[in-house]
């Protein structure tokens, strides 16, 4: 059996004496998309943190190609493969849309930046036309597409998306639910937090429901987006 490509057991994460996470166990195969969903405040950015060991978890291991990097620092744990998308983007206002691409190549280096940055651009066309812009002056669905683009660079097994429809309007987000699609059929594995439960559900092979720090529930995308206590809490009742 192999072992999954991110696994975490029984992770307890505090914020000084605050507990944000009770023994989250979860984990995401070669290949799959899956998705964490919950309301505001429960828990799903501190867990996408937990992996990457900022803050630690105080209880429990995070696994990644079945080795432990719970206390491996943050910084090297984003050369081995893992790619975060942050909640609210993070990209480098200042700097150019292909100059905040470029230095998506930071942990790997630029042996494959050419060709990468085309891949990108052909991904990606608006980030093509506005190459020379700001990022700053990009709309927030470019934005996202930006820091999509920026994580891809580091040529990543597994890419970490906070909530990438965050404050979007609902075309842009329809498109960025396309983009995770395309990025997940070439060959990424896709691991996206979300409160825009309906789009994740559909998107993703599994999900988790987080609710105060815990996982409530599991399944498939298709059994979670037909549960009455979902559809309840996060799909309007319908
Ligand atoms: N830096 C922090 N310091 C103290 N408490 C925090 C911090 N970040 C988040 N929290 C608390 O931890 C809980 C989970 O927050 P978070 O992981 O951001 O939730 P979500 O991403 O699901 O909205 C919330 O109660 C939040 O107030
Ligand atoms: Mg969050």
């Amino acid at each position: 059996m192999t072992a999954p490509l991110l696994e975490v057991r029984g992770v307890d994460t505090y914020y000084g004496p605050v507990q944000a996470l009770r023994q989250v166990s979860l984990h995401v195969d070669r290949g799959e998309i899956v998705t964490l969903i919950g309301a505001n405040g429960a828990g799903k950015t501190t867990l996408l943190m937990t992996v990457f060991g900022s803050p630690r978890a105080t209880v429990g291991e995070v696994y990644y190609r079945g080795e432990d990097i719970t206390r491996v620092p943050t910084h090297q744990i984003a050369t081995r493969g893992i790619a975060q998308v942050p909640e609210g983007r993070h990209i480098f206002p200042a700097m150019t849309v292909e100059e905040n691409i470029v230095m998506g190549t930071i942990p790997i280096g630029q042996a494959h930046l050419d060709a990468d940055r085309q891949a990108m651009f052909e991904l990606f066309p608006r980030l093509k036309e506005r190459r020379n812009q700001r990022a700053g002056t990009l709309s927030g669905g470019e934005q996202q597409m930006l820091a999509i683009a920026r994580a891809l660079m580091g040529r990543p097994e597994l890419i970490l998306l906070d909530e990438p429809s965050l404050g979007l309007a609902p075309l842009i987000v329809k498109r960025i639910f396309e983009v995770l699609k395309e990025v997940a059929q070439s060959g990424k594995t896709i691991f996206l937090v979300e409160q825009n439960a309906n789009h994740a559900l559909r998107l993703a092979d599994r999900g988790y429901v987080m609710v105060n720090g815990e996982i409530r529930l599991e399944g498939s995308g298709a059994e979670l987006l037909s549960n009455p206590e979902v559809r309840e809490a996060y799909l309007g009742g319908h």
